[in-house]
């Protein structure tokens, strides 16, 4: 796939772009219908008019070795903004153990771009990871954690994070190669599991990537 040609269409805002002005491309990734319409959907510029099958197949290509997991044992609000930076991060898959249900609207819709997948306990997430060979690493500030600023991530690996209010099950960081803590500097005890989950992921990608 090649990028987007030029549209003369200019209305590059986030409430997206109208429909495309000339004649329409025959690329197979390009929805006619958002191609008439325009297209309003939370996307970057490079996939405007794309339809959604083309997107995922495209981030597929590119999707970095990492995972991430949260815990879900009482509905918690932070997994919608996990799935949406874990897709801005460009992760593998997120995965969710416990509660199959979850509180979609932090996502914004990007959960349709990123792979989600569900597993009922710890064991099973555990069974999976070690099939996958695939080290678990746990991201909660427990006694015994070691300090994300200093550790060296695994390329491939899983990011397991807890739930606000109890943080990681006992099952959890028993079943991780290391528990590692972003390290703090005020009076709260903690920050928020989505926020912590961007900014583990975002250390990989600054331990990872070249720019
Ligand atoms: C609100 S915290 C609750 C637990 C926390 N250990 C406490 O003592 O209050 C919820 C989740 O966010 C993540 N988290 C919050 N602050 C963190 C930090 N400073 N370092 C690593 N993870 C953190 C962890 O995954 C944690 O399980």
């Amino acid at each position: 796939m090649t990028d987007l040609p030029e549209s003369p269409t200019h209305e590059l805002s986030t409430s997206g772009v109208g429909p495309w002005i000339g004649e329409l491309p025959e690329d197979p990734w390009f929805d006619r219908e958002l191609l008439e319409k325009g297209d309003t959907r939370n996307v970057i510029d490079r996939y405007r008019y794309w339809t959604m099958e083309a997107i995922v197949a495209d981030l597929d290509e590119k999707r970095h070795p990492f995972h991430v997991a949260i815990e879900n044992w009482q509905h918690d609000m932070n997994i919608g903004s996990i799935v949406r930076s874990a897709n801005a991060f460009g992760a593998d898959t997120v995965h969710i153990v416990g509660r199959r249900r979850w509180n979609k609207r932090g996502a914004m819709v990007t959960d349709r771009y990123q792979h989600v997948v569900h597993h009922d306990t710890v064991a099973d997430l555990v069974e999976w990871a070690k099939a996958e060979n695939m080290p678990i690493l746990a991201i909660d500030n427990v006694p015994g954690c070691v300090k994300i600023e200093t550790f060296a991530l695994p390329e491939r690996c899983l990011f397991l994070f807890g739930q606000e209010g109890p943080g990681l099950s006992p099952e959890a960081i028993e079943a991780a190669e290391a528990v590692i803590e972003i390290t703090q500097f005020g009076s709260t005890r903690s920050i928020n599991a989505s926020a912590a989950a961007a900014v583990t992921m975002h250390s990989w990608v600054m331990q990872h990537v070249t720019f």
